[in-house]
């Protein structure tokens, strides 16, 4: 525990030193190379997104998977607060990177990722990233109806595959990282200097405004603490039905020495008073 602890520190002191303006720690990394082998030529971040692989949600997949902040009107409301808050205060203090996380699994921290990315991705002058971090538990990929396909995680941060083409996008403005299956030791993978490097190297080439990681729950693993220092803050996500008090409140502490809180979210509740100002499910 000492040793993924010094490590972490290392990690946000490296980390802090490359926001601050002083050389990052990594090795720079080549320029991507078409199978020709010849360099691409245009890097602009607006080429690099647009020449992402676009893929469409459907109407049918946004119902059966709970995409209601695709859905419009009163069922992407919550989201919509939630987003407009979030960037609030991401702004007000110059972070880009959002975790999501939850006390334990299947609180929603996926669904609620994919929301929060689609709300935020409807500002079209917004350039949106959503990451699949849940090394253990990856999910975003059948969220999206994406199964086929290599989307291999642990290739992209071992720096063997590069963002263009493991990334595909929905709209001119939302870049999402899937993963098909689970990485194998992930918190040693998460803390390892070529997570870090990549993630340096995606920020600096496609230049988004906001990363939002969908993580693992803080409880019963170390990924959390492995990775939060590469982080600017994070929203802890409890299910209304199964999270306890207790939980909530250990989450958040923990939570607190890792990263910046930025709040809780309280998913699946099933009465929400008509004073809450909106008739959905979220928070
Ligand atoms: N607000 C909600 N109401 C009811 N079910 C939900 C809600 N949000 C998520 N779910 C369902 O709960 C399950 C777990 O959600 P998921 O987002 O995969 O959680 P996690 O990523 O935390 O494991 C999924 O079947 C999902 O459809
Ligand atoms: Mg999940």
């Amino acid at each position: 525990m000492e040793r993924l602890e010094a490590a972490m520190a290392k990690a946000r002191a490296a980390r802090k030193a490359t926001k601050d303006g002083e050389a990052p720690d990594h090795r720079p990394r080549q320029a991507p190379q078409p199978d020709s082998g010849r360099p691409i030529k245009d890097v602009r971040p607006e080429a690099l997104w647009t020449a992402l692989h676009e893929i469409p949600i459907g109407n049918a997949l946004a119902r059966k998977m709970r995409l209601s902040a695709l859905m419009g009107s009163e069922f992407a409301a919550p989201y919509d607060i939630l987003r407009t808050r979030v960037l609030r205060q991401m702004r007000a203090e110059g972070w880009k990177r959002l975790a999501v996380t939850s006390p334990n699994k299947a609180c929603g921290k996926t669904t609620v990722s994919l929301n929060l990315a689609l709300a935020m991705a409807r500002q079209a002058d917004l350039r949106v990233m959503l990451l699949d971090f849940d090394l253990r538990r990856p999910s975003l990929a059948r969220l999206l109806g994406q199964q086929a396909g290599s989307h291999d995680l642990a290739a992209l941060l071992a720096g063997t595959r590069d963002f263009s083409e493991h990334a595909v996008r929905f709209g001119p403005n939302l870049a999402i990282g899937l993963n098909r299956r689970p990485v194998p030791h992930s918190a040693e993978t998460l803390l390892g200097s070529s997570t870090a490097s990549t993630l340096d190297d995606i920020e600096s080439r496609f230049k988004p405004d906001v990363i939002i990681f969908d993580t693992a729950p803080m409880m019963g693993n170390d990924d959390n603490l492995a990775f939060l220092g590469q982080v600017d803050c994070a929203l802890l996500v409890a299910a209304a039905d199964s999270t306890s008090a207790r939980q909530v409140d250990s989450s958040e502490r923990d939570l607190s020495g890792l990263t910046n809180v930025l709040g809780t979210v309280m998913n699946k509740c099933r009465y929400l008073d008509e004073h809450d100002g909106y008739g959905g499910e979220y928070y």
